[in-house]
C-alpha cells in the first residue's frame, strides 16, 4: 500500500464514499434550498457551480483533509517562488512567471526572470505590430496576408485553440494556419492555398528537434525558395519560437528572427510565451496580454485563496473524488461555445500529459488511479453523438459543462436555445426519470400498460450523474486565459494529491525512439528492396507491407 492510501484522510473518505454512494442528488436539493449558494463560487471572472455532484456537506472538508495532508497549500507556493518541482527533469514550473503582471520579481537560480520576459513581450509587440500594420513586408515589398504556424503539441494545440477561440477579434487581412501533423497532406493542403510571397512561417518548436516540426519546416522553406526563387527572402518570411538557439541557426533562421523562451516552461504550458506569438498577430499584442492577464487574475487566486474557497483546488478535488473513490476513469468537457471548439482537444494534451503516470515523484508504482481520460466536443454537437452513453450507459463520467451568458453573434433566439440547452443536460444528468415519471408521462400521451411496461427500461434514467457548470460573461481574452489558468492550476493540484510529477513526459520517447529505427528501414530509398526480420512479427509484417507498397510505387 502506498502512503497515500494509508493516510487516516484516504481511508476516511472511503467511509465517507460507502455512505453517500446511493444518496441522490435530486433529493439533496429538496432538502436544502440553500444548495446552489453553498456550493458555488467565483474567481477571475469565471462562475462555478458545483452543486451537481455527489457530495454533501462533509465531503469537501474531507477532500481537503486529504489536500492538507499531501502539503498541497506548500506545493502551491513551491511553484510560485520557482523551486525545481520538476525533479525528473530538475526544472522549475514558472509559466505564471510569463503573465505576471505584478512588480513581483519570480527569481530562477538567484536571478529575477522578469526583465527577460518583459523583453521578449515588448519584441513580440513590436513585431506583431508590424506585420497587422504592413510596416514588415515580404520579399516583394507585399503585406503578409497568410501566417503559418508549424508546431505540434504545445508548439501547436495552446495557440491553435486560443486562435479559434478568439477568431471573433482576429485581423481581417491575416489568415492564421496550423500545420502540426507529419502526415504530408497537412503541409501540401495548407501550401496548396497560399501565395509564397505574402506567407510568413512561423516555425514552433521548445527544443527545435521535433521530428515532425522539422520535417513540415524544411518542406515550406523548400516550397518557399521553389515558389520564389529567393533563398535570400527567408529572413523576411521564416521566424522560430524555441529555447534552442544553436538548433534555430542550424536550420537556417537568424537570431534575429527567433523570440526566445525558457526550459522552466513546460510545452503544454507554453502559450503564454513566445510560442503565442501567433495569438499576438491574430489578435494584437493589447488583446494578448489581456489573455495574460486573465490568467494571472486566476493566479492570484489559486495562490491566495482559502482552501475550501480556491476554484482550482475544488475541481482537482471533485476528480479525485470521482477517480479515485466512484472509480470513474473518464472526464468529459462539454464547451457550449463554438469558438471554444478546440478546448478539448487541448486539455487533452495538458491534463493526459501531465497527469498520465504510474509512478510516484520517488519512482514508487501507483495502487491507485491516477490521471482520467479527457475527451469532448462542444454542445450542443454531442447531444446528438456522445450524450446518450453519459445519460444511459453503464459508465460514470463526470462532466464540465462551460458556457457564456452572453453571445458574441447574437443573432435570432440562438443563445436563449443554447443556454437551454446547457443547463437542461445538467439538470437531467442529475435528476433522471423514474419509471414513476415515466409511466405518468406516457399515460398523458395515452400509452397502454403494456406499452408503458415494454418501453420501461429504455425510457427511464437513473440520474445522479456529476456535473460542473463553469459560466463565463462572454468568451473575450481574459475570461479565456483565467480559464486555460483555472484547469493548469486543477492540473496541478490533482498530481500533488496523487504524489506525481505533473510536469515530465517520458511516456512519449519510447514511440520516438523506435519510429527512429523503423524510419531507417522504410525511410530511406536505398533499404527499399531489404526485409524486416528485427521485430516481432505484426511489427516485420506492418513494415514489410510498407516496403512492397513503396517498392512498387518508387
Ligand atoms: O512529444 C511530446 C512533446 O515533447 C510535448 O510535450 C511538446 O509540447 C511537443 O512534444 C512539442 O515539442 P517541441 O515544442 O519541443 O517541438
Amino acid at each position: 500500500m502506498t502512503t497515500l492510501t494509508r493516510l487516516a484522510a484516504w481511508q476516511s473518505l472511503q467511509q465517507h464514499h460507502e455512505q453517500i454512494a446511493d444518496a441522490q442528488m435530486k433529493d439533496m436539493f429538496g432538502a436544502d434550498p440553500d444548495r446552489f449558494n453553498k456550493f458555488s463560487l467565483s474567481a477571475a471572472g469565471i462562475f462555478l457551480d458545483y452543486s451537481k455532484n455527489r457530495i454533501d456537506e462533509s465531503t469537501i472538508p474531507l477532500l481537503l483533509g486529504l489536500a492538507r495532508e499531501r502539503g498541497l497549500q506548500e506545493s502551491i507556493a513551491a511553484m510560485f517562488q520557482g523551486d525545481a518541482i520538476n525533479s525528473t527533469e530538475g526544472r522549475s514550473v514558472l509559466h505564471t512567471a510569463l503573465r505576471n503582471r505584478s512588480e513581483r520579481p519570480v527569481m530562477v537560480e538567484g536571478s529575477d526572470v522578469m526583465p527577460e520576459v518583459r523583453s521578449v513581450l515588448a519584441r513580440m509587440r513590436s513585431f506583431s505590430d508590424s506585420v497587422r500594420e504592413s510596416t514588415w513586408r515580404g520579399c516583394n515589398g507585399d503585406a503578409i496576408t497568410d501566417i503559418v504556424n508549424i508546431g505540434i503539441g504545445g508548439s501547436d494545440l495552446g495557440p491553435l485553440m486560443v486562435t479559434e477561440a478568439l477568431d471573433r477579434y482576429s485581423h481581417p487581412r491575416l489568415k492564421m494556419h496550423f500545420v502540426s501533423n507529419v502526415d504530408g497532406s497537412h503541409i501540401v493542403s495548407t501550401l496548396d492555398k497560399l501565395e509564397a510571397e505574402t506567407t510568413l512561417f512561423i516555425i514552433a518548436s521548445k527544443t527545435f528537434t521535433t521530428q515532425e516540426t522539422l520535417a513540415n519546416a524544411h518542406t515550406a522553406r523548400q516550397w518557399f525558395v521553389d515558389q520564389t526563387g529567393k533563398a535570400d527572402g527567408i529572413p523576411k518570411h521564416f521566424v522560430a519560437l524555441s529555447t534552442n538557439r544553436s538548433e534555430v541557426e542550424a536550420f537556417g533562421i537568424d537570431a534575429a528572427n527567433m523570440f526566445e523562451f525558457w526550459d522552466w516552461v513546460g510545452g503544454r504550458y507554453s502559450l503564454w510565451s513566445a510560442i503565442g506569438l501567433s495569438i499576438a498577430l491574430a489578435v494584437g499584442m493589447d488583446r494578448f496580454e489581456e489573455l495574460l492577464s486573465g490568467a494571472h487574475a486566476m493566479d492570484e487566486h489559486f495562490m491566495t485563496a482559502p482552501m475550501e474557497a480556491n476554484m482550482p483546488v475544488i475541481l482537482a478535488l471533485l476528480t479525485v473524488w470521482y477517480n479515485n473513490f466512484f472509480g470513474a476513469n473518464s472526464h468529459l468537457i462539454a464547451p457550449y461555445d463554438q469558438y471554444l471548439h478546440r478546448f478539448p482537444a487541448y486539455l487533452q494534451q495538458l491534463t493526459m500529459e501531465s497527469n498520465g503516470k504510474s509512478v510516484t515523484r520517488d519512482g514508487e508504482a501507483v495502487d491507485y488511479a491516477t490521471g482520467p481520460i479527457v475527451w469532448g466536443e462542444p454542445g450542443t454537437n454531442g447531444q446528438h453523438a456522445y450524450f446518450q452513453l453519459v445519460h444511459q450507459g453503464t459508465h460514470l463520467i463526470p462532466a464540465d459543462f462551460i458556457v457564456p451568458l452572453e453571445s458574441l453573434n447574437p443573432v435570432g433566439d440562438h443563445h436563449a436555445m443554447l443556454l437551454a440547452n446547457c443547463f437542461a443536460q445538467t439538470e437531467a444528468l442529475m435528476r433522471g426519470k423514474t419509471a414513476e415519471e415515466l409511466a405518468i408521462e406516457m399515460k398523458q400521451q395515452g400509452a397502454s400498460d403494456a406499452e408503458i411496461a415494454r418501453l420501461r427500461g429504455h425510457k427511464t434514467f437513473a440520474g445522479n450523474r456529476p456535473t460542473n457548470t463553469l459560466v463565463l460573461g462572454t468568451v473575450d481574452a481574459a475570461s479565456l486565459g483565467a480559464l486555460i489558468a483555472l484547469y493548469e492550476h486543477k492540473v496541478f493540484a490533482e498530481s500533488v494529491v496523487w504524489g506525481i510529477n505533473a510536469f515530465d513526459q517520458w511516456g512519449v520517447e519510447l514511440g520516438k525512439q523506435l519510429a527512429k529505427t523503423i524510419y531507417a528501414e522504410i525511410g530511406a530509398a536505398q533499404h527499399l528492396t531489404q526485409h524486416s526480420t528485427g521485430h516481432d512479427a505484426s511489427t516485420n509484417g506492418l513494415i514489410n507491407m510498407a516496403i512492397k507498397r513503396r517498392t512498387l510505387v518508387s
